[in-house]
């Protein structure tokens, strides 16, 4: 039987995505009620860190155990990675131990290079170029302040026509939105500074045709229905910190680009936020803003997703 891996956004189809966000729904509402659902007794999970996280890790760590099974947390520091052992022997090793792996590492390649080594699936916990959970998160976010159809139910169809404006780095959260605009119908209206533009060799971003570009970020938010960015210098390019506090001093997301913006328009930010650099104050701690709902949803969508993988789908 072929393994289901989930590296990139585009590694399900919109289909199983709708059945992902339903679960999510079912899965949080339990949670939410202290029902006990143990689906995945007896099931491990790995977690690789090769970088730092904080909503990852926890929501990981914690929705394995919610649902029954056990986690093993690895760094870069103390395991063999660090001691430069290859990635497919690691992987070799951990999957006939575990029946999950969770990475977060830098580049693409090399969970491409784990995955194609692994006897068990392989979640991507963020890359340099992708960062498929966060943006499932967001979008089932989305779906439940504007997409639940009568009986309460994430409606992806909700998401068709829709437009989200990104603001800030054509970075790993740039380049996954193009993938989930592709699959699910929506628009991305794409604000970056010169020089930080999304890179047309990432898979899905030159084939890309639901995005558009605009210079100026205030008219990538016109008439968007949710505004989003991220920090100005992701994990792994901190020797830029200074030039790219340059170049995005415009690219700081405030009112006035959300007063441009739908009016019933959403904030979200994947964090950690920066308040005064890429969003002011007012806006992630405004009535627009959903990031603590993002920040949760990402445990309850997770959860569904380690659940189908092992699973399937399970009533
Ligand atoms: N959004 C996100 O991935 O957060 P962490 O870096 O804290 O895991």
């Amino acid at each position: 039987m072929s393994i289901q891996h989930y590296l990139r956004f585009t590694d399900l189809s919109a289909e199983e995505y709708g059945w992902l966000f339903r679960r999510a729904a079912i899965i949080k509402r339990r949670f939410k009620a202290y029902e006990k659902y143990h689906p995945l007794a007896d099931r491990t999970l790995a977690m690789i860190f090769e970088k730092a996280s904080t909503r990852t890790r926890v929501s990981f760590e914690a929705g394995m155990y919610q649902l029954g099974g056990s986690v093993v947390h690895l760094t870069t520091g103390d395991s063999q990675l660090g001691r430069a052992e290859p990635i497919e022997d690691t992987a070799r090793v951990i999957s006939r131990m575990v029946d999950l792996v969770m990475i977060r590492t830098f580049g693409q390649d090399k969970i491409e290079r784990f995955a194609s080594h692994s006897r068990v699936p392989v979640i991507n916990g963020l890359t340099n170029e992708f960062h498929p959970c966060q943006i499932l998160a967001d979008l089932f976010t989305f779906l439940e302040h504007r997409g639940l159809d009568a009986d309460g139910v994430p409606d992806p169809a909700a998401l068709q026509g829709k437009v989200v404006a990104w603001v800030g780095d054509g970075n790993n959260m740039a380049n996954t939105w193009l993938q989930a605009a592709e699959l699910l119908g929506f628009t991305v209206h794409l604000s970056t500074p010169s020089g930080y533009e999304v890179d047309q060799s990432v898979p899905g971003v030159r084939s890309c045709a639901s995005y558009k570009v605009f210079k100026d970020p205030k008219d990538a938010c016109r008439g968007a229905h949710l505004v989003t960015t991220d920090v100005w210098t992701s994990m792994g390019y901190e020797a830029e910190n200074d030039a790219r506090r340059k170049a995005f001093a415009d690219w700081c997301v405030d009112s006035s680009m959300m007063g441009v913006a739908s009016r019933d328009a959403l904030f979200m930010h994947c964090l950690p936020a920066h308040r005064g650099e890429e969003v002011q104050a007012d806006v992630i701690d405004g009535p627009q803003s959903v990031v603590w709902d993002e920040a949760e949803n990402r445990m309850h969508v997770q959860k569904a997703l380690m659940e189908y993988l092992l699973l399937g789908r399970v009533d």
